[in-house]
């Protein structure tokens, strides 16, 4: 499983690059208005820290306006991917697009159905959202885990990114259903690594290793 990381802001994407661990970033209008950068230049500078593929969300909801915004986007790097949302203009875009060898990302995918029209339109990418989901009583990774069962059925192309993750065991469900991503959120990240367990494991090393004779250097 590949690890994106949710978020616009700088520090955070080079902070977690440094580990190695990822292959991409996803943003979206929320969390660029909360970087307070420029929308286009938050993008570019994303796209000089991480090589992977970086999804730019457009606003517009018509299709020339979607098309104008994601061919504009996609000449920033050859790793943009355009963040398309899913409504009916939506599909249109990601069809044509796909045809001019521009990357899409389907967003606020909440149900199997959508996800297989996006697929079926030519969607790189497909993203539901777990969080959301569970935010109003229904199972974000049962969804998860359905259209990973029915993508892999039918061979779909689409690679699925479980979004709006909010906890280290959603990232863990997502391992075990099959997706493709997941993209996480900053703070999670940082969860991640920790654990009790390694930390005092850790001390005690250190602290036995005291008594240890080592040879002048
Ligand atoms: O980037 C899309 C998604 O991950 C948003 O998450 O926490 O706002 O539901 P959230």
């Amino acid at each position: 499983m590949k690890f994106f990381i949710d978020t616009a802001n700088i520090e955070e994407i080079r902070e977690i690059n440094s580990w190695g661990v990822l292959s991409g970033v996803t943003t979206n209008p929320t969390l660029i208005a909360k970087s307070g950068g420029v929308f286009e230049d938050v993008i570019k500078e994303i796209t000089e820290i991480v090589d992977g593929d970086i999804s730019a969300e457009v606003i517009s909801t018509d299709l020339d306006g979607m098309l104008k915004e994601a061919r504009e986007l996609a000449k920033i790097s050859k790793n943009i991917v355009i963040k398309i949302p899913m409504i009916e203009e939506g599909l249109k875009a990601v069809s044509i697009l796909s045809k001019e060898g521009i990357r899409t990302n389907v967003t606020l995918v909440f149900s199997l159905s959508q996800a297989v029209l996006a697929a079926n339109a030519g969607a790189t990418f497909v993203s539901p959202f777990m969080g959301r989901l569970d935010d109003i009583g229904m199972s974000g990774i049962q969804l998860v885990e359905e259209i990973s069962k029915v993508f892999k059925n039918y061979n779909y192309e689409s690679k699925i990114i479980a979004a709006s993750i909010r906890h280290i065991t959603h990232v863990e469900l997502v391992a075990k259903s099959g997706a493709d991503i997941a993209t996480i959120p900053y703070k999670i990240f940082k969860e991640m690594v920790k654990h009790n367990l390694t930390d005092s494991g850790l001390k005690k090393f250190l602290e036995d290793f005291k008594s240890v004779k080592t040879k002048e250097k």
